[in-house]
């Protein structure tokens, strides 16, 4: 481990495979970790399971949906966050968020509603003058509309849209904004879905861009994946009609 840093992140979803990954990298590097989950066991096993002192990870329940318990969870923190991630996520195809309300309902409130909910709480509270970084885990899926995944993709564009205002608003404070515009990623997420082997990013990976994030606002991993949103970004809507 390099030296303790004195620095806190906060991990927000911390039972997401990515986030996990995260926490690793995080630790290694010195920092304390605040991991905030409903799966606080899992997370107990994963912190024994890899060697991770209690001195440097503090679990807490968290419930991104459970929105009216977001202040109280924030106000009891041990510590004020220096770094933030968001990274709760769920997922129903689309087929099956079309004509399941709930499923759409839970995708906005998990993948944009929570996040709003508790990085307002976050940044708005003035005491903390040493936040300095929010990196929020988007999606590729939220860069054009398309007829295979438009609902969870439209909370992604969402949240990409949120974060994007953020790092404006907070500018003057000199606090960053990162939006990591990840492809598929291998997780308890995706698992199961039939995607193509070699676009497939490990969390692993996807967790060192969360990581070593640096000044830019987006952050696609992977160079295929940079290269996919470039086209996804910048084609007609004609070409992006044709694809799935
Ligand atoms: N996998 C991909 O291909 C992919 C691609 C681009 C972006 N992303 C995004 O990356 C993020 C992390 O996903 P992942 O791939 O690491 O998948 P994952 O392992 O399934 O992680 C998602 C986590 O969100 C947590 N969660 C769900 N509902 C929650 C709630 N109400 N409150 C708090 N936490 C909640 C779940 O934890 P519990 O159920 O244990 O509470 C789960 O561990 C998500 O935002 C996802 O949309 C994923």
């Amino acid at each position: 481990m390099d030296k303790q840093t004195g620095k806190t992140v906060l991990v927000l979803g911390a039972n997401s495979d990515v986030a996990k990954e995260a926490i690793k990298l995080y630790i290694k590097k010195g920092y304390k970790v605040i991991a905030a989950s409903r799966s606080t066991g899992e997370l107990q096993s994963f912190a024994a399971g890899n060697g991770i002192a209690s001195a440097d990870i503090d679990i807490r329940y968290f419930d991104a949906t459970a929105f009216d318990t977001h202040e109280e969870f924030y106000h009891k923190l041990p510590a004020k966050p220096h770094i933030v991630l968001y990274a709760a996520g769920f997922q129903v195809t689309n087929d099956q968020a079309l004509v399941d309300w709930e499923g759409s309902y839970r995708m906005i409130q998990v993948l944009y509603a929570g996040a709003v909910s508790i990085l307002n709480r976050i940044v708005m509270d003035k005491d903390n003058d040493h936040l300095e970084r929010i990196v929020g885990l988007s999606s590729l899926s939220g860069v054009r509309g398309r007829k295979s995944n438009f609902i969870y993709g439209s909370t992604k564009s969402a949240f990409t849209q949120y974060l994007a205002g953020l790092r404006q608003f907070l500018f003057p404070r000199r606090v960053i904004v990162n939006a990591i515009v990840a492809g598929y990623i291998r997780s308890k997420l995706t698992a199961g879905l039939d995607l193509p082997e070699s676009l497939l990013l490990e969390p692993s990976f996807v967790a060192h861009a969360v990581v070593n994030a640096g000044k830019s606002f987006v952050i696609v991993p992977g160079w295929k994946w940079k290269l996919i949103y470039r086209v996804l970004k910048y084609s007609p809507e004609t070409l992006v009609a044709r694809l799935p």
